[in-house]
């Protein structure tokens, strides 16, 4: 009875009632966010995962400049609807190299997270060029002039640097190598290849614009779409969850 008798402060006094909510609230957000900062990792390793290669991430970097993420997201949602559509919903880990992630917020156009080996390239080239060539009623626009625009890869080397700064696990070959890696991905046939193929296991290698004599924008963007979703084995991933 004492306790309760006490009690009547705060049902009393709305101020020592707010500190003793807030203070009631802050020891369940600590218990809740604390271990995340001690955990080694937050994020369920999954077989499969590897960071970009030089030519995804080129083609990564075409996609935010254009603005894809304004009409397309990245982030299959765990609902039935989702699932039956696109595909396996999104797993943490999937953009786990992604700076910036590209999960979207809008959806004018399909969830892009597993287009990889949807489509042909040329079904690709075509939909890019001209949308409307390839699904009469879309309202897509088109980006012809990709086909046109040279790759400008200098700074490609940098560009794996910072991920590798902000965490991607880069290996310092494979920043040095990242010119060659990128020549590489685009002609299966070359000297690079293997040690290509080595440093980036399961990477898609041809020539995706259909014109070998150039490296235009449109081979890496299409590069990165057919990736997407591509990385992580499902059938084993589901094994290893029912085995749980
Ligand atoms: C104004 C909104 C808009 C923008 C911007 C946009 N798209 Fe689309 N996109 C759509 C719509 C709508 C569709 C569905 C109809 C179609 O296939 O064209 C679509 C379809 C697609 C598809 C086929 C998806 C599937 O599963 O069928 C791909 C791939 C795609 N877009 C890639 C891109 C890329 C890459 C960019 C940036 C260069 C981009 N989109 C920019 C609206 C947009």
């Amino acid at each position: 009875m004492r306790l309760l008798d006490k009690h009547a402060i705060f049902e009393k006094n709305s101020i020592i009632l707010v500190i003793g909510i807030l203070v009631t609230v802050s020891i369940g957000g600590l218990i809740e966010i604390a271990p995340l900062f001690y955990l080694e990792n937050t994020i369920e390793k999954v077989e499969g995962m590897r960071p970009y290669t030089p030519l995804e991430l080129a083609g990564r970097n075409i996609y935010v400049r254009e603005g894809c993420y304004v009409c397309h997201s990245q982030m299959i949602r765990a609902t039935r609807d989702e699932v039956e559509r696109y595909g396996h919903y999104s797993l943490a880990a999937e953009s786990m190299y992604d700076h910036p992630f590209q999960w979207g917020s809008k959806r004018n156009g399909p969830d892009l997270a597993r287009v990889g080996n949807k489509y042909s390239d040329e079904w690709h080239r075509a939909h890019l060029t001209k949308p409307s060539s390839v699904v009469p009623e879309t309202i897509m626009p088109g980006y012809p002039f990709l086909a046109e625009n040279k790759l400008d890869f200098s700074q490609i080397s940098g560009d794996i640097r910072a991920n590798q700064i902000v965490g991607v696990p880069y290996t310092e070959e494979q920043i040095i190598n990242a010119s060659a890696d990128l020549r590489a991905q685009l002609d299966e046939f070359s000297d690079d290849y293997d040690a290509f193929i080595e440093r980036y296991p399961s990477a898609q290698a041809r020539d995706f614009d259909g014109n070998p004599s150039e490296i235009t924008e449109m081979d890496a963007l299409i590069a990165y779409l057919q990736m997407l979703g591509t990385l992580v084995d499902f059938s084993l991933y589901d094994e290893q969850e029912n085995n749980r």
